[in-house]
């Protein structure tokens, strides 16, 4: 089935593509992770324009930015007729992770941080994928290397679902014009050198010219990073398709 989806899918225009696949499976229960990115809000631009059965949530971490939260509502107030569910970290799993490491103990070490992207991010998705077939988010090939070989939809084998990404071969400077000529609401920071958004601590301005990713998790001695909502200790939990 996997096969015959991205036949179908990969040839369509990013704009046709959730649409087919709701077509294809129209008893599937979809939804879309939404970070408030550029990408993030085409998705949402599209669910709400062609009025798709796919419900949108995001992963409210408690450490975004407040441009975030700005655009989150900026969000919900241009598409009222869309219902975007937050999901917050475990309140106890929290308390005993600041106690244990302290509040930005995410500084002092890989295996600090990648408790802090647990509690805050991996274990809420969890949650938000309870009951699911299908996620839609907007990775594509260009964000990173490790991206650069994904199909447009694959077996998600951590949590059971299947993956799909609309906007898999959209490039960089498609993005913003797809916005403007949409009034689509966009992240302020991505008019102050933030390409790619995620915390405020651990997300900083990068210089013309330089890796998009390479403002996120910077203090780490890698070059590009990833939290564990699409990798699993640097490795993407898929299985093969047949
Ligand atoms: S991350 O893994 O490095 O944090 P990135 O910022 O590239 O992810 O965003 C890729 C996709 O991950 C987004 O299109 C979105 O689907 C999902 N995502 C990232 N952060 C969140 C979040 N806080 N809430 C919901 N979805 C998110
Ligand atoms: Fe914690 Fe930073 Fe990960 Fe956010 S990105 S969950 S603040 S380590």
């Amino acid at each position: 089935m996997l096969d015959q989806l991205i036949a179908t899918l990969t040839p369509l225009t990013f704009h046709n593509r959730m649409k087919a696949l709701c077509d294809l499976m129209p008893n599937a229960h979809s939804v879309c992770s939404t970070s408030f990115s550029y990408e993030d809000q085409i998705l949402t631009y599209l669910i709400a324009d062609q009025n798709l059965p796919i419900t949108l949530f995001t992963l409210d971490t408690g450490r975004l930015f407040e441009e975030t939260y700005a655009t989150w509502h900026a969000t919900q107030q241009a598409y009222p007729h869309l219902r975007i569910t937050s999901y917050a970290p475990d309140a106890e799993a929290l308390t005993t992770m600041i106690a244990d490491q302290g509040v930005n103990g995410f500084y002092e070490g890989k295996e600090q941080r990648l408790r802090c992207c647990h509690v805050r991010k991996v274990e809420p998705l969890k949650r938000a994928l309870d009951g699911v077939d299908v996620w839609i988010s907007g990775l594509r090939h260009a964000h990173s290397s490790f991206r650069h070989d994904l199909p447009m939809l694959e077996m998600d084998a951590t949590h059971g679902v299947i993956k799909c990404y609309p906007l898999l071969d959209m490039e960089d400077d498609a993005l913003r014009p797809f916005i403007d000529a949409h009034k689509v609401p966009y992240n302020a920071l991505h008019d102050r050198g933030f390409p790619s958004i995620g915390c405020a601590p651990c997300t900083r301005a990068v210089a013309l010219g330089d890796h998009p990713r390479s403002g996120r998790w910077w203090w780490e001695d890698e070059s590009e990073q990833e939290c564990g909502l699409h990798r699993v200790d640097g490795k993407l939990m898929r299985v093969k398709k047949d």
